[in-house]
């Protein structure tokens, strides 16, 4: 991580000079350094002949070229930096006077004639930069007198100035946060989990792999708009889970996760067959529950049970084609069943090892009730629109969040931050031969 450096006012022309002289210095010094120390002029000039020629025949062999320039990168480098260090500076100022974030003092200057002139004196608020190869963080300092919301209606304005995207801001004792990213983060391969660890790969975020770890933070809800990858995402986590653990699929659009039966999935398409496994899940809680009782066990993995996983694909319309009507006899309706076994699920499952993944297109309330919903304590919105963010983070958290496209997503594990990440194009094709593979290699050990 680099710093960068904060000019509250435009650094002078000494200063850019003072750079320019250290970035050019490995070229300079073999001229210089032999005429200060030398008083003889032509030894002087000679040895700096001689200089000059040995670099010059150094860089005619490709492997020697690469020391010369990394000595010019090493000292050249920093005068870039010192230009990026005033390229940002003074986006900075210009956004936080526009912003209205600066505080104008003005003073009455009587001049050597006796006159007096006002001026207006500008104090910026302090702020520290760094960057990665990714992202720019910048912590500014509020001015005494500034409110929250003054910065908050603001944020956005840096991520525009300097030509990237917002993806976390977060106000507080006075400290305002920003993260900016302006590169790329890279996912291009798929990852395939050789551990038997409790956790699965979601993607890659700025500091490397995003993981999630199931066991401490159960249950996933994957909120993504239509086309934004959902499928594409719920293929990269399919791949990870061990063959010995066990896996069931709810396919509410009957057409992505079918296949998966050849393989010898249990896969539900319709209705009752969504019905028979969400019912399945919350026995196996039970069960489960009631052998750690009579072993005076709390954990499934203490029973010898493997992590259960029952992943929803576009549940709205599963649930959505659940009846409504109200039982005579128990007073509930068949969707009010289900999701009573759900929220269960979504409570008990941790000790029991039984994992919900649900995955919407928008999950509404009548659908989705709040206590469900925070239940799932790995929340991702793949995609970014505004109302998928504030359904899965809530309207503080997620305020004024950029949207991402396509093959990027956001995720917020527990309580944590919320986090940027990509994660690889998987084309179901792929995905099927690796699962027939992985499950032909486990069918012959
Ligand atoms: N990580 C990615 N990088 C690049 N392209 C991607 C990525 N993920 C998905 N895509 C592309 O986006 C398109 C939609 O992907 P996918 O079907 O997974 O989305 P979805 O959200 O499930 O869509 P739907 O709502 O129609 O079910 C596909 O053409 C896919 O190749
Ligand atoms: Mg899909």
């Amino acid at each position: 991580m680099k710093t960068i450096t904060f000019y509250q006012k435009k650094p002078g022309v000494f200063r850019f000079m003072g750079w320019l002289s250290y970035g050019i210095t490995p070229w300079l010094a073999p001229l210089i350094l032999p005429l200060a120390i030398i008083s003889d002029r032509s030894t002087a000039g000679a040895i700096s002949f001689i200089s000059y020629s040995s670099i010059a025949i150094i860089s005619t062999f490709p492997d020697s070229r690469k020391a010369v320039h990394s000595v010019h990168q090493l000292f050249w480098g920093q005068f870039r930096h010192h230009l990026l260090s005033r390229q940002v500076s003074k986006r900075l100022r210009e956004t936080l006077l526009h912003a209205g974030l600066v505080k104008k003092e003005h003073r009455e200057i009587t001049g050597s004639e006796g006159r007096t002139r006002r001026q207006e004196i500008l104090h910026y608020p302090c702020a520290q930069i760094h960057k990665d190869k990714v992202n720019i963080y910048i912590q500014f300092k509020m001015i005494p007198g500034q409110t929250e919301q003054e910065w908050e209606r603001k944020v956005n304005a840096f991520a525009h100035s300097l030509g990237s995207s917002l993806i976390s801001f977060q106000i507080s004792r006075g400290i305002v946060e920003i993260t900016l990213q302006y590169g790329e983060i890279k996912a291009n391969s798929v990852t395939y989990k050789t551990d038997t660890d409790h956790n699965l790969a979601l993607g890659y975020a700025t500091g490397g792999k995003l993981t999630w770890d199931f066991e401490h933070f159960p249950h996933a809800l994957i909120i993504g708009p239509t086309g934004t990858g959902k499928s594409t995402f719920i293929r990269n986590l399919l791949v990870q889970l061990r063959s010995e653990w066990i896996v069931k699929v709810a396919d509410g659009k009957q057409v992505e996760f079918t296949h998966l039966q050849d393989l010898g999935f249990d896969v539900a398409t319709d209705t009752s067959g969504f019905i028979r496994l969400v019912e399945e899940a919350q026995t196996e809680v039970d069960q489960r529950f009631k052998t750690m009782e009579t072993q005076r066990k709390n954990h499934y993995s203490q029973i010898n049970e493997k992590p259960y996983f029952l992943v929803i694909d576009e549940a709205i319309y599963l649930l959505e084609a659940l009846s409504t009507k109200k039982d005579k006899e128990t007073g509930q309706s068949e969707r009010e069943r289900i999701l009573g076994l759900l929220r269960d699920i979504s409570l008990r499952g941790r000790a029991a090892g039984v994992q919900l993944i649900m995955i919407f297109q928008r999950p509404d309330s009548t659908f989705m009730p709040t206590v469900i919903r925070d239940n799932l304590t790995a929340k991702i919105v793949l995609g970014g629109s505004e109302t998928a963010l504030e359904m899965a983070f809530g309207r503080d958290k997620s305020k004024q969040l950029d949207s991402v496209t396509l093959g990027h997503g956001y995720a917020c594990i527990g309580d944590g931050r919320i986090e940027l990440f990509r994660f690889p194009d998987y084309a179901q094709s792929k995905f099927l031969d690796d699962l027939e593979q992985q499950r032909s290699s486990v069918a012959i050990q």
